[in-house]
Parts: structure tokens; sequence; C-alpha cells
């Protein structure tokens, strides 16, 4: 079991996967804190409808980035969190949060990273024409989505495709992978050796992927 403390600035889809995974009894953590930087993020709402304690930070009362995660890491430890899951939490974490809980603090993107950090990545991999994009969980350091790779699930990019269309396909996985990753943890069973992050008891798929089929 391991507490956990959720940051969020949105609608809070990932925070619900892993409630529910939590209620399912597949994911072995305890949400003790929702914490939002948005006083109207719906995830608020999605916390409280399930008892779940809320706190919002505004930037405006702590304009400064280390003053704000100085607040957001005292709030965490007064709650006994362990590990910090970011979910659409959208603000960049500073060295007092990251000192705080080093290599405690994960984080879903909408890509395959590293290709495609920051904003609007759905897009920018349909405009540069890759044929499969996905999601990554990882660790959080000190840059932008670079951290070491936890979890990746890979989506395949449809000719038809909007960024719309592969944002709901790739979101699906995101609520997939997301209460693994944290599942993982509690169970001690994540190994981070530089970059490379090792999963006790894993295996690898079985076969590779081809975007489009073709059989010939
Ligand atoms: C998710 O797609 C998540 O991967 C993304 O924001 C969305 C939040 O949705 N996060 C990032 O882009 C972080 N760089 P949600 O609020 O419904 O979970």
């Amino acid at each position: 079991m391991v507490n956990i403390g959720v940051l969020v600035s949105g609608s809070g889809t990932n925070l619900q996967s892993i409630i529910d995974a939590i209620e399912a009894g597949r994911c072995d953590a305890s949400i003790k804190i929702v914490v939002s930087n948005k006083a109207d993020a719906f995830a608020l709402e999605r916390a409280k409808k399930h008892g779940i304690a809320t706190a919002v930070i505004r930037v405006k009362d702590f304009p400064e980035r280390e003053a704000f995660d100085a607040e957001v890491l005292r709030i965490l430890r007064e709650h006994g969190v362990e590990l910090v899951v970011l979910a659409g939490f959208m603000r960049i974490i500073s060295k007092v949060l990251l000192d705080g809980y080093h290599m405690k603090i994960m984080n879903i993107h909408p890509s395959l990273l590293p290709s495609f950090p920051g904003l609007e990545v759905q897009k920018a991999a349909l405009d540069y024409g890759v044929k499969f994009s996905g999601c990554t969980v990882h660790f959080v350091d000190n840059g932008l989505d670079s951290g070491p790779i936890i979890i990746q699930a890979v989506v395949p990019v449809k000719d038809e495709d909007t960024a719309e269309s592969l944002s709901r396909r790739i979101l699906i996985e995101e609520h997939r992978i997301y209460p693994q990753a944290i599942q993982l943890f509690s169970e001690g069973r994540i190994e981070i050796r530089g970059r490379r992050v090792f999963i006790r008891n894993s295996q690898p798929p079985a076969s590779s992927l081809t975007n489009p089929l073709i059989t010939i």
C-alpha cells in the first residue's frame, strides 16, 4: 500500500481512472489529497464525490514558483504522501518539490517520449506524420517531460485521425497504464538505474508492430 497525492489542473479523467482502480482492488494505493492549482478544475469534484480531501493552491497567492511548490510540499507532507502523481497538472515542477520527493514524482504524458514533449502533442504527432503515438508514464526530473520512463503504451495512428480522435484513443491507454505504474511502485517492483527503469518480474510483449499492416 502506498499513500499518494494527486496533482491536477483540469478534467481529471486520469485521477478518475486511479480512483476506479483503487476501488476495484487493482491498485493498492490510498489517495490522501488531491491538489489543484485551479479552483474550477473538475478533478476536484471527482475527488469530493469519492470522499477524498482536496486543496486548491492559487498561483496569485504564491506567484513565485518556489513558494508555490513549497506550499504543495507542505500539504503533501501534512497528509503523509509517499508518492506524488501528476495527473494533467499543467505546471513545471521546481527543485523545491523535486528535492522533497526525489524520484517519487510520476507524470503521464500523451506521447511516446522523448518524441513530442510539451503541449498540444497529439497535433504535433499527426503533423509530423508518425505512424504510432501513445503515452508515457515517467518519473519527473528537472527537464521538460524528460525523466526515466516506467511504462509506455503504443497507439497506431489512423489516416483519418484528428488530434481529438487520436487523443481519445491515447487517453484510453493512459487510464490503463497509470494505475499499473502506481501499483508497480506500491509493490516495490520499480528499480531505477540511471535513465533506465527496470520492472521486476515483468515481460516485454511477444511481438513487434507495423503500421500500416502490409500483407505482401
Ligand atoms: C492527459 O492527456 C495527460 O496525459 C495530459 O493532460 C491530460 C489530462 O487529462 N498531460 C500532459 O500533457 C502533461 N504534459 P485529465 O485531466 O483528464 O487526466
